[in-house]
């Protein structure tokens, strides 16, 4: 897969904006505040219908504009295709070749995208939530359907949550509980494949980068099931116990209002030797953790696809522990995959830079091809 052209329009603060990448290293280099993560986040968008930073799809939204629209050419499997997404009042449009998308796998057909951002390092330190949305990421590229499904799984739960909330009769309760157990149990089969698949591979990788003693491990922590063999369990059996648990916990969460069990209440659990990573890692194997899970991740869907995810790299910086930002840029060096790096300063992506780097400046929202 390689990106050949990439178009942002009234995307943030990138108002007309067309790239020709690198088949490799493609830089942008910029002051702060220029627009160097709006382009990461233009491409990360594009290439899995998310917004890379938290927040909602109208935030994409130039100021004073009533739709972004982004668009990339890609070569895969020997074919080149257009795909583009716009955000509209409402929600977004998903075309492929200029025609509505019939198909979410007909959308990304293969397109992955694996991005580091300095916000990843509260992913270690902080709540479950986080911890979630980091893994679905990686579902979500392992796993096209599962945007779908993730999403018909929320909609299932604001329903039942909303009607806790209004003391609602149990039967209208117990018509959500059908959905929720079905969906989850998906939920659950796909998050539970893809840690089976990277942990083993994150653990290598951080016994690689980490320089610490204690092995790291990643597990999924499936909470208030405590009577299922979570791992061995086949997704029907999964879809029971998720049942189960929904009526054996109703009279508590009608109390609290919310529901208590399922793929939303889950912990990806992080340790370090026998230690929560999360009370006892320094900033520095916190870092090395989130590093070992994404450099493991590409591995897999190298592996699962047929080639290398987009790789980006946003605000390779100095501060940031330039020991694990040497290892990473040397990493991305030596694959070869298409990645793309966003930096104040070009001398710090020296390391992951060949004859066919392209580079740009970021400025003001405009970006225009500049010398190494
Ligand atoms: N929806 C938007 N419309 C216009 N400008 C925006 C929008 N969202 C963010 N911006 C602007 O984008 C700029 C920040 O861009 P960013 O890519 O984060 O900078 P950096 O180069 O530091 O990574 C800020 O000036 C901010 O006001
Ligand atoms: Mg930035």
């Amino acid at each position: 897969m390689r990106l050949l052209s990439l178009t942002c329009q009234r995307f943030r603060n990138l108002s007309e904006v067309t790239l020709a990448p690198s088949p490799h290293t493609t830089v942008a280099v910029g002051e702060n505040g220029q627009g160097k993560t709006n382009l990461l986040e233009a491409l990360y968008f594009l290439a899995t219908l998310k917004p890379l930073r938290a927040g909602r799809l109208s935030e994409l939204v130039q100021f004073g504009a009533v739709s972004a629209k982004v668009t990339g050419r890609f070569l895969l499997s020997g074919a080149e295709r257009e795909i583009a997404v716009e955000v509209v009042p409402g929600g977004r449009t998903a075309l492929v070749d200029g025609k509505r998308a019939a198909s979410l796998e007909s959308y990304f057909g293969g397109v992955s995208v694996v991005a580091f951002t300095p916000d990843d390092l509260a992913v270690v330190k902080g709540g479950p939530d986080g911890r979630r949305a980091f893994l679905d990421r990686s579902v979500f590229n392992r796993f096209p359907a599962y945007l779908e499904e993730s999403r018909e799984y929320a909609r299932a739960l604001k329903s039942r949550n909303r009607l806790l909330k209004d003391n609602a009769p149990v039967s209208h309760l117990q018509a959500w509980d059908a959905t929720l157990a079905r969906v989850g149990a998906r939920l659950w089969a796909r998050r539970r494949q893809v840690v089976g698949e990277v942990a083993p591979r994150a653990r290598d990788a951080f016994a690689r980068i980490g320089r610490t003693e204690e092995g790291a491990t990643f597990s999924y922590a499936p909470s208030h099931l405590p009577h299922v063999d979570f791992a061995a369990s086949d997704e029907a059996q999964l879809q029971q116990a998720l049942g189960l648990a929904l009526d054996v916990r109703l009279r508590r969460d009608l109390e609290r209002g919310f529901t208590s069990v399922g793929p939303h209440a889950d912990d990806l659990e992080l340790a370090l030797g026998q230690h929560a990573a999360r009370q006892y890692a320094s900033q520095g194997q916190a870092r090395a953790l989130v590093l070992a899970w994404k450099v493991a991740e590409i591995e897999n869907l190298e592996a699962s696809n047929g080639f290398l995810p987009l790789l980006l790299l946003d605000d390779v910086s100095s501060e940031l522990d330039p020991e694990r930002n040497a290892f990473l840029m040397g990493y991305l060096a030596e694959r070869g995959a298409q990645t793309f790096l966003t930096t104040t300063d070009a001398h710090l992506v020296q390391r992951a830079v060949g004859p066919d780097t392209v580079w740009y400046r970021v400025s003001g929202g405009q970006v225009s091809r500049r010398e190494a």
